[in-house]
C-alpha cells in the first residue's frame, strides 16, 4: 500500500543560498539521507535514478504550463498561457516533435561549424592582443545570438534585439517573474511581431534555413499550422540564446579551477565533446526542472496526488556516485559512463537544440583554450541570484597570455 506523499517523514528544504555551490552542498547532503524532500511549494528528487524516471514516466506532465500560476501572475498579457512544444504533452507532442527532429540532427549542426568558428574568433580578435577581458560582456552573451540568427535566416543586425528578448522572456521562470511582468509582456510582444514578420518573409521568398525547413516539414500530409511555426520560432531564440551563453559562463569559471584540465584541451582538442559533457555534468547552466503529476501516480511506494508539483534535481543526479564515478572530480577525459549528464533534461523533453548547443560550446572551448591558454580571473567573479532558471555568471574578468 502507497503512502500518501504529504504523509512521508522527509527533509525538508526551505531554503535559499545566494551561493549556488553551497545551494547544492546543502541538497547533496540532503540527498545522502532521503530520495526526495519537501519544500514549500513542492518535492524535489535527486538521484540520477529517480530523476530519469520521473522525466521519462509520460504521467508527469511538464510545469511550463503552469509557470504563471507558479509564480502568482494573474495578468491576461502574458502569453505563457499559449501551449508551446516544452508545454505540450502526448500526442500534441509527440506530432510537434515528428515534424521538427530533422531540422535539429547533428548534421544540421555541424554544418554550421565554419559560421561558429567565425564568430568565434571575429569576438576574441579585438581582445586577445590586450590580454584581458570581460567574458561575458565581449564573449559568452554576444556568442550564440548570430548563431541562432544565421540558423533562422534572420538578419545579423538583429541580434541585439534577439538578446534582449530572450533574456527578458525567460524571466518568466525566474522567482522574481511577479515583479517583472512589464518587462515580460514587452518582450513577448515585440518577439511575436518581428517572428510574423520573419515567417511572412520566408514564405513569399524560402531560403536555406530553419525558417524555411520549418514551413516545408511535413510528414504524411501533416504540416505545422502558423501560430506553430512562430511558437517553435520562438522556442529556439529563446531556449537556444541565455542556455548557451550561461553554460559557457559556468564552465570558464570552472577551468578557472582547473588549469591543467584547460592546457589538456588546448593541446587536444579531440577532446571537446567529452569537455563539453564534463563541464555539464559538473556544473550545469540549468539545474532542475519540474513536473506535475496529471493523474494520481504511484512512484517507489509512495502516492503522488493528481497536481502534485515536484521538482527534478538535475545538478544533483549529476554528481550521483551511483551514476558517476568520483562524482566530485572534474576531469575532461572521463569515458562516457552510458549515463549522459542531466543538463539537457531526459525523456520526451530532451533539449531538442542539444547537438547544435554541444557544436557551439565544443567549438568555443577549444578556440577558447588555444588562444587563451593561460588565463587567470582577475578581480570579482558577479553571479546571477540563485533563484535564477538559467544559472551563470554576470561577469568575469580574466587576463591572459595572448596567443
Ligand atoms: C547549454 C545549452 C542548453 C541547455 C542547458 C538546455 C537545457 C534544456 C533542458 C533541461 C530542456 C528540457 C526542459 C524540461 O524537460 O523541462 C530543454 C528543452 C528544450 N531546449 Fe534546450 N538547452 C540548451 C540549448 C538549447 C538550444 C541551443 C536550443 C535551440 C536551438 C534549445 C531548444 C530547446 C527546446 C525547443 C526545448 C523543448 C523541447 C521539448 O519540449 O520537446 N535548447 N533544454
Amino acid at each position: 500500500m502507497a503512502t500518501l506523499v504529504h504523509e512521508l517523514d522527509v527533509p525538508v528544504v526551505d531554503f535559499v543560498f545566494a551561493d549556488a555551490d553551497q545551494q547544492r552542498d546543502q541538497l547533496a547532503d540532503i540527498a545522502k539521507e532521503s530520495w526526495i524532500a519537501r519544500s514549500p511549494f513542492s518535492y524535489i528528487v535527486f538521484h540520477y535514478e529517480h530523476c530519469q524516471a520521473i522525466l521519462r514516466d509520460k504521467r508527469w506532465h511538464n510545469a511550463a504550463a503552469l509557470v504563471t500560476e507558479i509564480r502568482g501572475i494573474d495578468d491576461d498579457r502574458v502569453m505563457s498561457r499559449r501551449e508551446s512544444i516544452l508545454s505540450s504533452e502526448g500526442d500534441v507532442h509527440t506530432r510537434l516533435r515528428r515534424l521538427v527532429a530533422p531540422s535539429f540532427t547533428p548534421r544540421a549542426a555541424d554544418r554550421l561549424r565554419p559560421f561558429m568558428r567565425e564568430v568565434i574568433n571575429d569576438l576574441l580578435d579585438p581582445v586577445i592582443p590586450s590580454g584581458r577581458c570581460e567574458l561575458i560582456a565581449d564573449f559568452c552573451d554576444p556568442y550564440p545570438i548570430p548563431i541562432i540568427c544565421e540558423l533562422l535566416g534572420a538578419p545579423k543586425e538583429d541580434w541585439r534585439l534577439f538578446s534582449v528578448w530572450a533574456e527578458d522572456v525567460l524571466r518568466i521562470f525566474n522567482g522574481t517573474a511577479a515583479d517583472e511582468v512589464d518587462r515580460i509582456v514587452k518582450a513577448q510582444t515585440e518577439l511575436e511581431d518581428y517572428t510574423r514578420g520573419l515567417i511572412a518573409q520566408r514564405r513569399s521568398k524560402p531560403a536555406d534555413d530553419l525558417i524555411t525547413s520549418l514551413i516545408a516539414a511535413e510528414e504524411a500530409g501533416d504540416k505545422l499550422n502558423e501560430d506553430e511555426l512562430v511558437m517553435m520560432v520562438q522556442a529556439v531564440i529563446v531556449g537556444g540564446t541565455d542556455t548557451t551563453r550561461n553554460q559557457l559562463g559556468c564552465s570558464i569559471a570552472l577551468f578557472a579551477e582547473h588549469p591543467d584540465q584547460w592546457a589538456l584541451l588546448a593541446e587536444r582538442p579531440d577532446l571537446a565533446p567529452r569537455a563539453v559533457e564534463e563541464t555539464m555534468r559538473y556544473f550545469g547552466a540549468v539545474r532542475s526542472t519540474a513536473r506535475f503529476a496529471s493523474v494520481d501516480i504511484e512512484y517507489n511506494g509512495v502516492l503522488f496526488p493528481k497536481g502534485t508539483l515536484i521538482i527534478p534535481a538535475l545538478a544533483i543526479a549529476n554528481r550521483d556516485p551511483a551514476s558517476f564515478a568520483d562524482p566530485d572530480r572534474f576531469d575532461i577525459t572521463r569515458e562516457p559512463s552510458g549515463q549522459p549528464h542531466m543538463t539537457f533534461g531526459s525523456g520526451i523533453h530532451y533539449c531538442l537544440g542539444a547537438a547544435l548547443s554541444r557544436a557551439e560550446q565544443q567549438e568555443a572551448l577549444v578556440t577558447l583554450a588555444q588562444r587563451m591558454p593561460k588565463f587567470a580571473i582577475d578581480g570579482d567573479v558577479t553571479w546571477k541570484p540563485s533563484t535564477v532558471a538559467i544559472f551563470g555568471p554576470e561577469k568575469m574578468p580574466l587576463t591572459f597570455d595572448p596567443s
